[in-house]
């Protein structure tokens, strides 16, 4: 059973020790290294300059050390809390202890449930002289982060519009959350027809779930409202391209609303806040609704078709009428929407529009909890490409450029003027294409942390 002392390269019992103070100069800045000495196995890890502020740094180093020792099935790594500072010396001892947790775990994280020969297995982390507290925190963020990933890597026939509701129910059984599902009969009644429409040519009926936690009914009421397409084909606009199994993160949204909820109601937090997700499979079949066909929303709007890949803005449209219904004070709404942001973007941060003020604050949340966000412009002169010969307006725009602007823009029409509106586009984030950081090859669980530090900070 392999034990294994955590160093940061900057650490005091570096300097004491000539073995150590001279592999510690090896060690590349921003990894880390194993080495054996005095009898025992040490980890050093090297703080790029510059980055001793940053709890980011830490988490990824964190992830990093977390994600090759238990590749190695070290049993059990420590390290000192004074260590820990020293090497971090700008941030406050809890934070640095909960961020080094959380990196931990998530860096530790794999998706197992289809390898037949492979055990899950994590070094276990002890921080000497932590407090308790800052630990169970960051155990708790990366739980809640795991649990999006989890909804993210999971199979498109087995996290469907039927079998989604029940994972949910499951998630908030015996806790202070309720949980509603409204199944396809209920969603007629309701008049949800983007809903309906998108989910028509899939063999799972769509549905449409919300979970409410009124910790404090006081509160400013705050809708989170996901994208749940649990799997996008494109519909009869079918999807070109060689594999596109990656489509059954298109839930992404809603997995980052469910894991921000599992985190506010684990935590307790003092807050008032609705979950509403919209669940469907957009998939061709002779039944599926076909380019061209016009769309009744209950508030009146009618809306042309254009592209049935244009899918996501078309179920977020219920989503945000309900959150209107709701009278909901604020309102955030989170998607994998446009392939655009990510060309505007790129893979390390979502982009966010609407209400400006709003939005900084966003980013300034990002920043600090790691799921990176940047404002993004609502152009009103974009707004009129969404017209439509026959229809009130399409859910495309005719403009070859600025796919996510005029995709927030169709959103918009959708809010209620009563609520404070956040839009994140999170299609770029949806996954990493290889081991970095704190993050796995593949889903990332983004949004989980952003909508519920979000909550928490407008609810103060
Ligand atoms: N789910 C996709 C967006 C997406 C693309 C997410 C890549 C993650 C990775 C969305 O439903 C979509 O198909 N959007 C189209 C919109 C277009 C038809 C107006 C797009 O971005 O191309
Ligand atoms: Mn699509
Ligand atoms: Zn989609």
């Amino acid at each position: 059973m392999t034990e294994v002392k955590l160093l940061f390269s900057q650490d005091a019992a570096i300097q004491e020790n000539e073995d150590l103070k001279s592999f510690s100069k090896q060690v590349q800045a921003g990894s880390g290294a194993a080495v054996f000495s005095e009898g025992r196995q040490w980890y050093v890890m090297a703080v790029k300059d510059g980055k001793t502020g940053c709890l980011e740094t830490i988490r990824a180093m964190a992830g990093t050390a977390a994600r090759e020792l238990s590749r190695g099935k070290v049993f059990s790594a420590t390290l000192d809390v004074d260590g820990l500072s020293n090497g971090f010396p700008d941030v406050s001892p809890e934070e640095a202890v909960t961020a080094f947790t959380e990196g931990w775990h998530l860096g530790a994280y794999q998706f197992l449930t289809y390898k037949s020969k492979t055990e899950p297995f994590c070094t276990k982390l002890t921080i000497e002289g932590a407090s308790e507290k800052a630990v169970q925190t960051g155990e708790q963020r990366a739980e809640a982060v795991s649990y999006s990933r989890d909804l993210m890597n999971e199979l498109s026939d087995v996290l469907n519009p039927e079998s989604y509701p029940e994972r949910l129910k499951d998630l908030f059984k015996d806790t202070d959350a309720t949980v509603i599902v409204h199944d396809k009969a209920k969603l007629e009644e309701m008049k949800m027809n983007g809903v309906l429409t998108v989910g028509r040519g899939s063999r799972y009926a769509p549905s449409f779930v919300e979970v409410s936690y009124s910790k404090n009914p006081s509160k400013p009421l705050v809708a989170l409202v996901g994208k749940g397409v649990t799997f996008d084909t494109g519909g009869i606009s079918l999807k070109s391209g060689k594999d596109l199994s990656d489509m059954r993160m298109d839930m992404g949204g809603s997995a980052a609303v469910a894991g921000a909820m599992k985190l506010l109601v684990e935590s307790g937090a003092d807050v008032n806040v609705v979950a509403l997700i919209p669940m469907v499979e957009n998939t061709p079949d002779n039944t599926a609704v076909l380019p061209g066909e016009v769309i009744q929303y209950k508030n009146g709007h009618t809306v042309q078709v254009g592209n049935t890949d244009a899918e996501g803005r078309l179920i977020l449209a219920d989503g945000l009428l309900r959150a209107g219904e709701l009278k909901a004070d604020y309102v955030v709404d989170i998607a994998t929407l446009t392939g655009s942001i990510e060309n505007a973007l790129g893979s390390e941060i979502a982009g966010v529009f609407g209400d400006e003020e709003l939005a900084s604050k966003m980013k300034a949340i990002g920043a600090k909890n790691g799921d990176a966000v940047w404002p993004m412009p609502l152009i009103d002169a974009y707004d009129e490409t969404l017209q439509s010969d026959y229809a009130d307006f399409n859910n495309i725009s005719s403009l070859s450029f600025a796919g996510s602007i005029t995709a927030a823009l169709f959103l918009r029409r959708f809010v209620s003027e009563d609520s404070r509106w956040l839009h994140v586009d999170m299609a770029g984030m949806m996954q990493k294409t290889s081991n970095s950081g704190y993050y796995p090859k593949t889903a990332t669980g983004y949004g989980a942390r952003l909508l519920a530090d979000y909550v928490s900070e407008i609810s103060k």
